[in-house]
């Protein structure tokens, strides 16, 4: 089963598929993910895209489709896989339909206000990528990870301006998606506003699970 997760920034896409992981055993790809471990590694990469993550606008298409290429002709995604945070521009869609056939994309909807609290509340941590927030879901020890005691994090472009920019550029260049894949067939939506096990409730039930 190959998924592409879509939907604005904070949607939940990362959260629900740590969830999607277990239930289909297949990797999860998310590009923002690889970017900000080649940022803290330094790498030639890393230190190209770190100005450009940080604060919220988009990474080049050439550079960002030759990264997945390259992710999707490795031996663990045979069974198939989740992309979480591609394609996001139109360009991207076109070249990934050129080397990739995707069964289904799931779109997370929900609103600004929503984006808003769910970001500027958010940790992670800096070890094992667990997801936290503020509010919603502390860690047990303030600034450790409940998991791994790694140090909890906030993300640069989790400011708010970083987040206001970023919901723009996701209504300019991801948002026409929704309509490339609904044309095609591949579109199913689900409802992101409610708390987590709900959204993934629902996910199961649009995957028909
Ligand atoms: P990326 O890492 O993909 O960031 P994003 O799309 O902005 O998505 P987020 O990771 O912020 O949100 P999410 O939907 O995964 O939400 P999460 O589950 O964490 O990209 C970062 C940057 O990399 C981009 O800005 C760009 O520069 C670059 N980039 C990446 N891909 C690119 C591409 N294809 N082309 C060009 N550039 C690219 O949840 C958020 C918070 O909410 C968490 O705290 C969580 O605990 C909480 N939460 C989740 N669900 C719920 C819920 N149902 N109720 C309450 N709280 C919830």
């Amino acid at each position: 089963m190959n998924l592409i997760f879509l939907g604005p920034p904070g949607a939940g896409k990362g959260t629900l598929a740590a969830k999607a992981v277990e239930l289909f055993k297949i990797p999860h790809i998310s590009t923002g993910s690889i970017f900000r471990a080649a940022r803290d590694a330094g790498t030639p990469l890393g230190l190209k895209v770190k100005a450009i993550i940080e604060s919220g606008k988009l990474v080049d298409d050439e550079t960002t489709i030759a990264l997945v290429r390259e992710r999707l002709s490795q031996e663990d995604v045979r069974a198939g896989y989740i992309l979480d945070g591609f394609p996001r521009t139109i360009p991207q869609a076109e070249a990934l339909a050129g080397f990739a056939r995707i069964d289904r994309v799931v779109n997370f909807d929900v609103p600004d206000e929503a984006v808003v609290e769910r970001l500027t509340g958010r940790q992670i941590c800096r070890n094992c990528g667990a997801n936290y927030h503020r509010v919603f879901k502390k860690p047990r020890q303030e600034g450790r990870c409940d998991a791994c005691e790694g140090e909890v994090y906030t993300r640069a472009d989790d400011s708010e301006e970083a987040i206001r920019r970023r919901l723009q550029v996701y209504r300019d260049q991801t948002a026409p998606l929704i309509g490339f894949y609904r044309e095609r067939g591949l579109l199913v939506d689900v409802d992101a506003r409610p708390a987590v096990e709900q959204v993934a409730a629902n996910f199961k039930k649009a995957m028909g699970r």
